[in-house]
């Protein structure tokens, strides 16, 4: 009997799990127009000009491989509570989902562009895991300023200038199995970031994706 309710059990995850990866199927797709938005954006505006607004219509995310590693990475270290800056349209969010649907854990994101909020919630309906998932609308700094709970890990992938203030307004929340996913962590204000954590000697990093994702975790 328990094996029935055991393989019953294992194909309604199966389910779920095929459920987003039709979700992020359409939304990677969908993704494809980024390059040709963002190179116009660059070639009409100064660099320093450009705000999170002017990419309201872009998805920015994360690889599918990425999203892969980051199942991959929930899973074998049982993470349950996870905390993310950036939404966009939720294609890591997604993954995130995936994620915690084996270890029974939740997501926090957050994004500051409600138009973005709004497509990412109907996406996550469509998945079918809006229940897992609380978005919080706003400035990172501002809805996040109180978090108050165990925090496993801390997915970085916004604006690069926030990831300091962010992470050492988040750090009381870490426990020794916290891990910090960093995004973009090849970029020159992540670098700087990765610097800074390193000197406090109390973090080790691994570069991952011949380092354009960077760990931090506890040493
Ligand atoms: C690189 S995209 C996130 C992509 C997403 N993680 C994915 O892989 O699908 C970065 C997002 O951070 C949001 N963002 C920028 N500044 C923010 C802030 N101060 N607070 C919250 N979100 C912010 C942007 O609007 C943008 O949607």
């Amino acid at each position: 009997m328990q094996g029935i309710i055991g393989l019953s059990s294992m194909v309604v995850q199966q389910i779920e799990i095929n459920q987003i990866n039709l979700v992020l199927n359409q939304l990677f797709n969908d993704s494809k127009n980024d390059r040709d938005i963002v190179n116009e954006l660059f070639v009409n505006r100064a660099e320093t000009s450009i705000t999170p607004k002017d990419f309201k219509d872009v998805y920015l995310s994360i690889s599918k491989k990425q999203g892969e590693y980051l199942v991959e990475l929930i899973r074998d270290n049982n993470l349950k509570n996870i905390v993310e800056f950036g939404t966009s349209f939720g294609i890591s969010t997604l993954f995130l989902a995936q994620g915690v649907l084996n270890t029974g854990g939740h997501i926090v994101t957050t994004e500051l562009i409600e138009s973005k909020v709004k497509r990412a919630i109907v996406n996550f309906k469509k998945a079918g895991v809006n229940n897992l998932i609380q978005v919080k609308t706003g400035h990172a700094i501002e809805t996040l300023k109180n978090y108050n709970a165990p925090i496993d890990l801390l997915v970085l992938d916004g604006w690069k200038n926030l990831y300091l203030p962010l992470f050492k307004m988040l750090e009381h929340n870490f426990s020794s199995k916290t891990i910090v996913y960093v995004d973009n962590a090849d970029m020159l204000e992540s670098q700087t970031f990765l610097k800074i954590i390193k000197a406090t000697g109390k973090y080790k990093l691994l570069p991952k994706f011949g380092g354009k994702v960077a760990l931090i975790v506890t040493k």
